[in-house]
């Protein structure tokens, strides 16, 4: 079978990550202002053993569950969904995240635009699903521009500093 990478887009290409792009992930990575609003797995500080440790997860992974964002011919950040199982087998959580000096291009929506057609076959899902902190007005717009579909707001349910966060749910869902 030929391999579907990269997903090619007019701002960024998405494709497995592989150890050459560990300087890049870290720099971009290394940031509480994109951390700030992920789960606590994603490290702050991000370090070079974090960047090892998730590229080797990462390539673990068949098929790709986690892909670059590749920008301007560097990784500039990552998208990546995690299958559920059970009942929920059908269904994803779908995350992004892109470095700092990236934002406000247009590339994350375009990012997620990318990833959806892909996940949903590659993991034989109908259901997609991201939650956003309602503060992160950036990434619910993201969504929104990616076609995804605010389906309701999970209050205080994002522990983040000791501080409780309400987050909305948004989901696309293949009919
Ligand atoms: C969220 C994130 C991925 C967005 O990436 P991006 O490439 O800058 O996003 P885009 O350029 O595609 O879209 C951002 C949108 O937010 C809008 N926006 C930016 N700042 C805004 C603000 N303060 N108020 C309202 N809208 C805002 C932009 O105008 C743009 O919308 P538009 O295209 O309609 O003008 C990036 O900020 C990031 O990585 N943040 C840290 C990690 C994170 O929050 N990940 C998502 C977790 S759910």
């Amino acid at each position: 079978m030929t391999s579907p990478f990269p997903l090619e887009g007019t701002r960024c290409r998405l494709r497995p990550w592989t150890t050459d792009d560990l300087p890049a992930l870290v720099r971009h990575a290394d940031n509480p202002r994109v951390s700030n609003h992920l789960r606590d797995h994603f490290p702050s500080p991000y370090t070079d053993d974090d960047g090892r440790r998730f590229v080797a997860f990462a390539s673990s992974q068949h098929p790709p569950s986690a892909l670059a964002i590749e920008v301007d011919g560097e990784a500039g950040g990552g998208i990546g969904v995690i299958p559920a199982s059970g009942n929920e087998r059908r269904t994803a959580e779908i995350g992004y995240w892109l470095g700092e000096s990236l934002w406000g291009r247009g590339i994350a929506a375009e990012a997620l635009t990318l990833m959806t057609p892909y996940a949903l076959e590659a993991f034989s899902l109908v259901r997609l699903e991201a939650l956003a902190v309602t503060t992160n007005v950036q990434s619910c717009r993201v969504l929104e521009k990616a076609g995804y579909v605010l389906e309701g707001r999970m209050r205080r349910s994002f522990l983040k500093h000791g501080v409780l966060h309400d987050q909305c749910v948004y989901a696309w869902v293949l009919e």
